[in-house]
């Protein structure tokens, strides 16, 4: 259990193409990331989160080419313009990967060499049809009328001589692994993995011969290595397995990549494979999220549908576009991205039951009691106390299984629970018969919950959790808190003055 112990976790995104900007697809999986790296970097354990970009894909290219700028300094801006973008949105990733630096090819070299040294590396003349578009071959059966299922494209027919990975070596190995509980994630995906295997497994070409944008294979330097034998290298690269670093041995093991279940494929069979081809275990686990839709179509450039996360973030602010995301859909499902649904989260769960839970909270500790926290005697046991040890497991359970927004709608119940204990305990009518007693302890109570709200909520929604804190009157940033002692019961502290600040989710025009 990660409360009692310090564990390490390493959790990265998929590394994006740089053809496209990024949209609230791209934005869904990093925040899911992102989220999943603050809650255990805020109970103690050491995180590193890694998120970057697939460059050497030949879609980039064609971008480069059809903007009419040089490949290179066109992926220098583009990746630039993708960090930028994640570190607008207070997106807390420690590492940026980029699969065109000297680094990153170094890693994919010493992976290949490892793969040719164990005999899984032959060479082959292969045909087939090609997408662009996916950057994979494309069986006969896939196409639809002739073309890509995806993209609607017309595949290129490519003939050539490639080298080729043994895949279909790993058969046995890879069923073991799926068949392990945890390691992919949700099971209905993991089901269609095992289908796919029993079905018989492949080799795959993993080398162009008239590509030229990309990494040479090190074994023929006529060819380049395949996109995706490229891209998967990158969780290793950012831990510098290039040149052995310590973090390697750290947090290799503890890896997790969350993907969009179109990649899930590639992140649960062929990447172990690579692995365990070159000597290294697999990863823990892999989650394969669902898709985001805009009025039932997939988001594309092409369609001119894409929502831009920077453009929602100025109007409602990062934090209500991270809870919406997370909570509206269960991960691992498809939905429609709906901004009226948005509105309604906005107005009902974040300003009308949490921002005005701590504006009236607040606003009856300065009435009654000056500002001040008071000093209750806390002997009696209520349920808001319960509730809130028992929502601290909860919490911890639901981050295990990916269950975002399941654990959202426990924290709402408790915010709203917290809510109807002062209408039930009307702290106006103690104040008026002057039970002053019972009116401490009943304040100390509010505050104390609106306390392990704040930290509850953080990994979801890090500056509303942080201005929380503020307004009961904290002089820290949960950042800097110990979990454990700051969510127990009593942790508030009495006499310190509440700074009532502005309001957490304001009126969208
Ligand atoms: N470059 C590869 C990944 C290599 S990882 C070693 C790639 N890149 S991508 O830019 O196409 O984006 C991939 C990821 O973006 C998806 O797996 C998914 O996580 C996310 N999404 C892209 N569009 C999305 C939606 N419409 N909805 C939700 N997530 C989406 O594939």
């Amino acid at each position: 259990m990660s409360l009692n112990k310090k564990e390490y976790f390493y959790i990265t995104t998929p590394i994006y193409y740089i053809n496209d900007e990024p949209h609230i697809g791209h934005f869904y999986c990093t925040t899911a990331a992102d989220i999943l790296a603050r809650y255990h970097r805020l109970i103690g354990d050491e995180v590193y989160f890694v998120t970057g970009t697939d460059e050497n894909s030949q879609k980039t290219l064609q971008a480069a080419e059809k903007a009419g700028i040089d490949p290179k300094e066109f992926t220098n801006s583009m990746a630039k313009k993708w960090e930028e973008t994640w570190k607008k949105l207070n997106l807390s990733f420690d590492y940026f990967v980029r699969t065109t630096a000297p680094e990153h090819r170094k890693s994919v070299e010493k992976l290949l060499i490892k793969c040719n040294e164990k005999g899984d590396i032959y060479k082959k003349e292969y045909e087939g049809w090609y997408c662009v578009g996916c950057e994979k071959f494309l069986t006969e059966s896939e196409l639809v009328d002739g073309k890509c299922p995806v993209h609607k494209t017309k595949p290129d027919w490519i003939k050539e001589e490639n080298y080729f990975f043994r895949l279909s070596k790993y058969e046995k190995e890879l069923l073991d692994l799926l068949n392990n509980k945890k390691f992919a994630l949700p099971d209905s995906r993991k089901n269609e993995m095992l289908e796919f295997i029993k079905q018989g497994l492949q080799d795959i070409s993993i080398s162009r011969a008239t590509v030229k944008w990309g990494i040479p294979l090190p074994i023929d330097k006529s060819q380049v290595v395949y996109v995706w034998f490229d891209a998967l290298i990158n969780y290793l690269t950012a831990l510098g397995y290039y040149n052995d670093d310590e973090k390697m041995k750290k947090f290799w093991q503890n890896a997790i990549h969350l993907v969009g279940k179109d990649i899930f494929r590639f992140h649960t069979i062929m990447w172990p494979a690579m692995l365990l081809s070159a000597g290294l275990t697999p990863p823990k686990q892999v989650f394969g999220h669902g898709f985001f839709t805009i009025n039932g179509e997939k988001i594309s450039k092409s369609l001119g549908n894409a929502i831009d996360p920077v453009q929602l973030a100025e109007k409602y602010g990062v934090d209500a576009i991270r809870y919406f995301i997370m909570r509206e859909i269960p991960f691992g499902k498809d939905s429609d991205f709906s901004t009226e649904r948005l509105e309604q989260r906005y107005k009902g769960d974040l300003a009308d039951d949490l921002g005005n839970l701590l504006n009236r909270s607040l606003n009856m500790v300065i009435k009654y009691r000056n500002g001040e926290i008071p000093e209750p005697d806390l002997s009696e046991l209520t349920e808001l106390e319960e509730n809130a040890n028992k929502l601290v497991y909860t919490i911890e359970e639901r981050y295990k299984n990916f269950e975002y927004s399941q654990m959202l709608e426990s924290i709402w119940e408790y915010i709203k629970s917290i809510n109807k204990y002062i209408d039930t305990m009307k702290p106006w009518e103690l104040n008026k018969k002057q039970e002053n007693k019972k009116l401490d302890f009943v304040l100390y109570n509010i505050m104390q919950s609106l306390k392990i709200i704040a930290l509850f909520i953080y990994p979801i929604m890090p500056q509303t959790a942080n201005k929380i804190y503020k307004q009961i009157g904290s002089e820290k940033d949960i950042e800097t808190e110990n979990y454990l002692t700051a969510v127990k019961w009593g942790s508030l502290t009495p006499k310190t003055k509440v700074n009532k600040g502005e309001v957490l989710f304001a009126k969208i025009e």
